[in-house]
């Protein structure tokens, strides 16, 4: 990616995550919401986020992103890369919900071939009682794979290359 870049959400555009959005990426995390559907189930203190958000921001191949309507920053979305396969972990700002955002920041990602270069296939984990979010992951066109535990397991394939 380069830099910020247009999306279809009118003014939404994502950017790589910097340590100036520590602070604001913690509370998301931290927000009832978002730990309730958590793997975990509970919030992270401040020394796991400092060093979970130095990890992110030390990575080569940077995978955090904070999504911005004009300059303000509306959410993050995160993609985890293993092999050919990339996990998807989206977060809205708590005040920002209901607007699309987060459908937006999904179809950017998926929009973004530079981004995606050397992935097959995006993935998420859903909580099976989080239909917000099941929702969005079907509208960007994600398929069910499995449930394991409580989580719905979601892949959506990336188009073939163009030949020629
Ligand atoms: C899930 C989350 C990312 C959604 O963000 P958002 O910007 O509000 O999502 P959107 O506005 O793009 O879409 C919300 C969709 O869910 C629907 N929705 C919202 N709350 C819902 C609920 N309680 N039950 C059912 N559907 C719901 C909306 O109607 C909309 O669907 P529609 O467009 O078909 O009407 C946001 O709520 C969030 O950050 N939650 C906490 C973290 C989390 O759960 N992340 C996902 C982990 S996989």
């Amino acid at each position: 990616m380069e830099g910020a870049r247009e999306q279809p959400a009118p003014g939404l555009r994502l950017r790589p995550a910097t340590a100036g959005d520590a602070g604001l990426v913690m509370s998301w995390r931290n927000d009832p919401d978002t730990v309730r559907y958590s793997g975990t189930g509970r919030q992270v203190t401040a020394e796991e986020h400092d060093s979970w958000m130095a990890a992110q921001l030390n990575d080569p191949n940077p995978g955090l992103f904070v999504a911005e309507v004009g300059d303000r920053p509306v959410g993050q979305i995160r993609l985890q890369r293993e092999g050919d396969s990339g996990e998807v972990h989206i977060t809205v700002a708590p005040e920002r919900r209901g607007r699309g955002y987060a459908k937006a920041m999904i179809g950017a990602l998926q929009d973004d071939s530079a981004l995606l270069r050397g992935l097959r296939r995006l993935t998420a984990q859903v909580h099976v009682d989080n239909q917000a979010s099941l929702r969005i992951f079907a509208a960007r066109g994600f398929d069910r794979t499995d449930v394991v535990g409580d989580f719905v397991q979601l892949e959506w394939l990336l188009p073939p290359l163009p030949t020629g």
